[in-house]
């Protein structure tokens, strides 16, 4: 027994050996040759596709070159320090696999500024799913006064919110980081008092949960309440066809939430370039900052369109809001089937952009909130929950 075992052990070293040896003979010239091929394979690309700007910019930038050609040449320019930082951050945090707990739950954040009117409803829409989700309130104008022990102790620190300034975005990131703390937490979104849910917990939590985007509204708006809100004075890091708007209700998975957290370079520039009066022209950083931010850093990491609903059809300064005679169980239907995000432009042809949602590579329904509703509209809601909750 114990020769054999000995007799196998050399039989094995030898092979090790004749194994190395045999490697370490090949090892020259197939280096030789990768390298050689490269060279030539470089060569090949550089002839067939002649670099308009810089030929490294084929293979280490590809977004800069599908860009306009008139802006090829910016391209060519040096990144500053943060940028250089800021890239190697985000980059690390995108390419870390998430770590999925045992018991991954969705923050709801609350932005609103004092008691929820529907706490009840919401209450509605949580029980039955307690190790599934975590609250969290941030009341900007006082202590809100809770109706559900859901909500009970979920208020976080607050200040004040001024609509339009950079205070919104404050508090969404000081959501973002207090419900960062519980590492169960693996999707964050941002409600207002005036939002509800349209569907069931089990269809939003799956929703939210079985995906690998955020759903971030952006896209282009050629108009004054878009792009013409850009100021120069964020180049060199943001660029006007970078510039994007969107809704401000998000969703957000961890790797995100975390970036969001990371950054304070894009923070800064639209902290103090995309405000009310600047430069004669009002910008709203809430509007701005993330669909730009995550336009820039992870452009198919977002879904484009956001899960809360909001009409704007009426062409107002506000969205319209629904009265206790408007809630119906149709209202509530037409709002859960709507599978096409839609955006208008703000310029002077009001071009509609109907967009398809797609949900991990299907079209699906776009919608689990919808706002804006009045306080009176709850009884109504609260009757027809389970009914128009329920397919
Ligand atoms: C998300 O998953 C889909 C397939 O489920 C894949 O095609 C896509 O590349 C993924 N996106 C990201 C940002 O990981
Ligand atoms: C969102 O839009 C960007 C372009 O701005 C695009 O690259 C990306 O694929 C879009 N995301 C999805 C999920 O379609
Ligand atoms: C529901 O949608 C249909 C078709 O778009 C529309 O005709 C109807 O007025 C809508 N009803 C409500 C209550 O919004
Ligand atoms: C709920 O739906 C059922 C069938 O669709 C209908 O008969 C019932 O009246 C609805 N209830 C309410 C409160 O609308």
């Amino acid at each position: 027994m114990k020769r054999n075992l000995a007799s196998q052990l050399r039989l094995k070293s030898l092979l090790t050996m004749v194994g190395s040896r045999k490697r370490s003979n090949i090892k020259r010239p197939t280096w030789i040759i990768v390298l050689l091929s490269l060279v030539i394979i470089f060569l090949i690309g550089a002839y067939v596709y002649p670099p308009r700007s810089s030929g490294l910019c084929y293979f280490f930038y590809s977004r800069g070159c599908s860009g306009n050609s008139g802006n090829a040449n910016v391209f060519s320019r040096e990144l500053t320090d943060e940028e250089t930082a800021s890239q190697v951050v985000v980059r690390e945090i995108l390419k870390t696999p998430p770590l999925h707990s045992k018991n991954p739950k969705i923050a709801f954040l609350f932005l609103t500024p004092g008691s929820l009117p529907f706490e009840k409803l919401w209450h509605k829409f949580f029980q039955g799913h307690e190790d599934r989700f975590s609250v969290y309130v941030h009341a900007s104008r006082g202590k809100p006064a809770h109706a559900s022990p859901y909500f009970v102790g979920r208020d976080i620190r607050s200040e004040k919110v001024v609509w339009g300034k950079i205070s919104m975005v404050d508090a969404e990131k000081r959501l973002l980081a207090n419900a960062l703390r519980d590492p169960n937490n693996e999707h964050f979104v941002l409600l207002s008092d005036s939002c509800v849910p349209v569907h069931n917990f089990e269809y939003v939590y799956n929703y939210l949960m079985f995906t690998n985007v955020s759903f971030i509204d952006c896209f282009v708006d050629p108009g004054p309440h878009g792009t013409g809100r850009y100021s120069e004075h964020m180049l060199p890091e943001v660029e006007k066809r970078d510039f994007r708007k969107g809704s401000q209700w998000f969703s957000m998975k961890r790797q995100h939430a975390l970036i969001v957290m990371a950054d304070s370079l894009y923070y800064t520039k639209f902290k103090l370039y995309c405000r009310p009066n600047m430069d004669g022209r009002n910008c709203y950083a809430d509007e701005h900052y993330f669909p730009t931010f995550f336009r820039m850093i992870d452009p198919n990491g977002v879904a484009n369109y956001s899960v809360t609903h909001v009409d704007w059809s009426e062409g107002k300064w506000h969205p319209r809001s629904y009265r206790a005679q408007d809630i119906t169980y149709e209202l509530l239907k037409n709002i859960t089937s709507v599978d096409e995000s839609i955006h208008v432009t703000s310029d002077g042809k009001k071009t509609v952009m109907l967009t398809p949602c797609i949900w991990n590579g299907m079209k699906r329904p776009c919608y689990l909130f919808a706002r804006k509703f009045y306080p009176e509209t709850l009884d109504k809601l609260m009757h027809l929950f389970s009914n128009y909750t329920t397919f």
